[in-house]
């Protein structure tokens, strides 16, 4: 693959997962054989163009130590914060002060994404080695869209043709995302993915069609449904 660029992953993990309801953060559950965080940590770490990972934490995670990647030399680990966001954000610049450069490329991938396919992986590098922004995989709406009101009844009909459910990994350079989401942040935006820090900044990020089971595990059900098709 020397085509495709080198990059660096940011593993954003401090979540506390309070929609799966269950007895630990939904990253550290069992998958077949292994925690949601390994599977989704080995969707890169045998990638002959990972330059390294970062993966953000809480400072009290009792769960991490435990896993054999803990001790991967490819791993290192940065401080969660408040919010997704802060949590990337500490992640980025954990990767500067390492030595990563402004414009060295980073993707940003959910703990809780366990299922990204290694084509997935790989068209986003290839569609965006050359792209002036950067962009994510995301997955055009499916289902007919409705605008809700405040009675809880149909609004209005949206134009699905031009919707698109935005996935991770999301792909930027360093600099540009660590200055946007910085910007944002101060400006008190609320940013829950990395591609609308880059809006915010003005920037318009590609949208590269992905796989619509690389789902992110949010409630019960959508484990459930991964441990059925897990093979
Ligand atoms: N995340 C993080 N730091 C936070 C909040 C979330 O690193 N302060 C991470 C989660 O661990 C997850 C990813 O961001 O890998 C996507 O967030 P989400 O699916 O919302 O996970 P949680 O916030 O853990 O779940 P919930 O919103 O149900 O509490
Ligand atoms: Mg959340």
């Amino acid at each position: 693959m020397s085509s495709l660029p080198a990059f660096w992953c940011v593993i954003p993990a401090a979540g506390v997962g309070s929609r799966m309801r269950a007895d630990r953060p939904k990253q550290y559950l069992r998958l077949a054989d292994k925690t949601i965080l390994e599977h989704t940590l080995n969707c890169f770490l045998d990638h002959p163009n990972l330059l390294g990972v970062m993966v953000s934490l809480s400072v009290d995670d009792p769960y991490w130590p435990s896993l054999p990647c803990s001790q991967d030399q490819r791993i290192r680990r940065a401080q969660g914060g408040v919010e997704r966001a802060d949590s990337v954000l500490n992640a980025l610049l954990a990767l500067e002060a390492e030595g990563a450069a402004a414009d060295d490329w980073v993707l940003v991938h959910d703990a809780a994404r366990p299922n990204l396919s290694a084509d997935d992986l790989n068209r986003l590098l290839h569609s965006l080695a050359e792209d002036p922004v950067g962009g994510l995989l995301a997955v055009p709406a499916r289902d007919t869209l409705k605008r809700a009101g405040a009675d809880g009844r149909v609004a209005e009909t949206v134009d699905r043709s031009v919707m698109w459910q935005a996935y991770t990994p999301q792909m930027f350079r360093l600099g540009a995302l660590r200055q946007a989401l910085q910007q944002a942040l101060a400006a008190g935006q609320p940013v829950t993915d990395e591609a609308s820090a880059m809006e915010l900044a003005g920037q318009a990020p590609r949208l590269i069609e992905g796989r619509a089971d690389n789902l992110k595990v949010t409630r019960p059900e959508d484990l459930q449904w991964l441990a059925r098709i897990w093979v």
